[in-house]
């Protein structure tokens, strides 16, 4: 077969097939393949009068139909189905050809195949790709690791299907190796963060505030006309709004309450739990995740703490929704702030010279945390590139100071009426940890060295100290 698409996908699953219409839609000639060629032929009959889709039963003639250096898209689930796709490709490859990886790998299963790939004169890309089944055939966030020499062939087309703000494509080329994938893992740690937020705020409106669900939608709509704009934001009056056609019950109330995750929350969580950063909204959202689906003990406690405590009536209900407006957008900045940290961090880390400001640039649209406030993250690093936290941003921090009364109310009424509120009552304590002058560590560094003899540093002097607890409790230099 003639060497004659421009670019080569295979896996056609939703996001593989919906890419490939994205890619063919936009004028390239694209290969596609699926280890069951029922789908090829599924999505050739269908979508074929889209674009140019050159369809092939065997990876051989898939390989063989796509010009070089070849960049092959693969688009399968992550982990060993990925290595098995990689395994079979490899050997049909030439030097200077590109795999690239658009699932939810971990970032350090990319690292290893990249450092693979790249042995064998191979380039390995690991491409996040967010937005889900919609964004990947109308226009997704795509964040772009690997090589310099891959970037230059495959940005052409993937800026070409991404997402677009203001004329900027939503893509681009993050860093080296594992960036990509490393950004998309903490994309979606932030996307915790800012459901378990929404989900705060309407547990509160509706159990604190007593407000039904077509009511709460109608808050968030008018909430998205604001600086809360997300899409997140819209969804939620969109879900809020529906009502279950079998029952005529409100569609949230027909929901099992245990919200499951496929991993990259958690995986955000452990990467910045090694990187030292202390993203407690995402984790306070991922654990929110594992505590709804501990029915067992959820029955067991409810069973022995059956009251609810008697939460004070509201004096001015309108009020307090403004206030929930107020601490959602102020938990909003923390848990943002954080996730920039940790992006920070991991580029420290593995030297990727990741750019944050451009990173908020490209989350501005096709994305799932797709939002206003992307642009005023992406104007705060323009202004000041080596901002060391968001939070000290003049607009986030105006907006936390005028924000910050109404949180203290919101998390003190959610501990009175006993209702959860995780992510807002512990972004409430990362701020005050953070703009703290003395913290309790101090105390803590003193019971390490009494127990542990782990030494202290003195705020009065430089070196490094230990007190003989057991002895006659004199400091020595260490
Ligand atoms: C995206 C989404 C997507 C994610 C699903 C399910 O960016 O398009 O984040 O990648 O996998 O939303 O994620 P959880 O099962 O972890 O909630």
């Amino acid at each position: 077969m003639a060497a004659e698409a421009t670019i080569g996908l295979t896996g056609l699953a939703v996001m593989g097939r919906n890419l490939a219409r994205n890619i063919a839609r936009h004028g390239h000639t694209i290969a596609v393949h699926n280890r069951t060629t029922a789908r090829t032929t599924a999505l050739v009959d269908e979508f074929g009068d889209e674009g140019d889709f050159v369809a092939s039963e065997s990876m051989e003639e898939f390989v063989a139909s796509i010009e070089r250096p070849r960049a092959i898209v693969i688009m399968v689930k992550a982990g060993e189905p990925t290595d098995a796709v990689i395994d079979e490709l490899v050997p049909l490859l030439d030097e200077g050809d590109i795999v690239v990886d658009g699932g939810n790998a971990h970032f350090t299963d990319t690292l290893r195949r990249e450092q693979a790939l790249q042995e064998r004169g191979l380039h390995f890309v690991g491409m996040g790709v967010s937005g889900g089944e919609e964004g990947a055939l109308n226009g997704p966030s795509i964040m772009v690791g690997g090589s310099d020499e891959a970037y230059e062939r495959l940005g052409p087309v993937l800026e070409s299907i991404a997402a677009e703000v203001d004329g900027t494509p939503c893509c681009t080329h993050v860093g080296p190796d594992a960036a990509g994938h490393f950004v998309k893992m903490v994309h979606n740690g932030i996307e915790y963060a800012d459901m378990q937020l929404i989900a705060e705020s309407y547990d509160l409106l509706r159990n604190v505030a007593g407000l039904e669900p077509a009511e709460i939608a109608a808050v968030f709509r008018d909430w998205n006309d604001g600086d809360l704009e997300s899409f997140l934001i819209e969804i939620t009056a969109v879900v809020l709004e529906h009502t279950d056609a079998e029952t005529g019950r409100p569609f949230v109330d027909v929901v099992q309450d245990a919200a499951e995750q496929k991993g990259t929350g958690r995986w955000t969580v452990q990467s910045a739990l090694d990187l030292g950063v202390p993203v407690t909204g995402i984790a306070e959202a991922t654990f929110a995740r594992s505590l709804s689906g501990h029915t067992e003990q959820r029955s067991a406690a409810r069973t022995v703490f059956a009251t609810d405590p008697e939460g004070t009536p509201l004096d001015d209900r309108d009020a307090f929704v403004d206030d929930v407006r107020a601490a959602l957008y102020a938990s909003k900045v923390v848990a943002y702030a954080q996730g920039f940290d940790q992006v920070a961090a991991g580029s420290d880390e593995h030297d990727w010279d990741v750019d944050p400001g451009a990173m908020a640039t490209i989350w501005r649209g096709g994305c799932i945390i797709r939002a206003q406030f992307l642009d005023r993250i992406k104007e705060a690093y323009a202004d000041e590139p080596d901002l060391t936290t968001l939070l000290t941003a003049p607009y986030f921090a105006d907006a936390v100071r005028d924000g910050e009364s109404a949180w203290r109310r919101v998390v003190a009424t959610a501990v009175g009426a006993g209702v959860p509120t995780p992510a807002f009552s512990s972004s409430l304590a990362y701020f005050d940890g953070l703009r703290r002058e003395h913290l309790p560590a101090a105390l803590i560094q003193a019971l390490r060295d009494n127990f542990g003899a782990h030494t202290y540093a003195r705020v009065d002097r430089e070196g490094t100290f230990h007190t003989a607890w057991a002895d006659d409790l004199s400091e020595s230099e260490a």
